[in-house]
């Protein structure tokens, strides 16, 4: 699957665009916050909570979409830290965010349990 995700980023074209989810939008989100965003992808979602004053890491293990999410971030003139990881073996942590965030983030039941 990393790789049909590597595929699938490495078109110019953002795949989901270069606005948030509106879900995510419509919520009352400071300024200020620690954020972690699992599965990011190509960075939408990352970018705008940078954009509203958060210090924020995108986690996906697509580099493919990282390099463009480093380039949305860049565009917008703000800053997020990329980590290229297996989210079904990463130790996220849970503690040291304020808010952890996944947005079309689809696992098989195996990483599920390990998040
Ligand atoms: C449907 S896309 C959603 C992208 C982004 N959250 C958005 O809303 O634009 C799903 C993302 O999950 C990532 N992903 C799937 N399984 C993963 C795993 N085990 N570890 C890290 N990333 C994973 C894929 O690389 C892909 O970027």
């Amino acid at each position: 699957m990393k790789e049909f995700w590597n595929e699938r980023y490495s078109e110019a074209q953002y795949a989901y665009g270069l606005e948030a989810n509106d879900f995510l939008k419509a919520q009352q989100i400071g300024s200020g916050l620690k954020i972690l965003c699992l599965a990011e992808g190509e960075g939408r979602n990352g970018v705008y909570l940078a954009k509203l004053g958060n210090e924020v890491t995108c986690v996906d293990y697509s580099e493919a979409g990282l390099e463009k999410t480093r380039t949305l971030a860049k565009q917008n003139g703000v800053e997020v830290t990329c980590v290229c990881a297996d989210l079904g073996q990463m130790n996220l942590q849970a503690a040291s965010w304020d808010l952890i965030i996944g947005i079309f983030a689809h696992f098989p039941k195996s990483v599920k349990e390990h998040i």
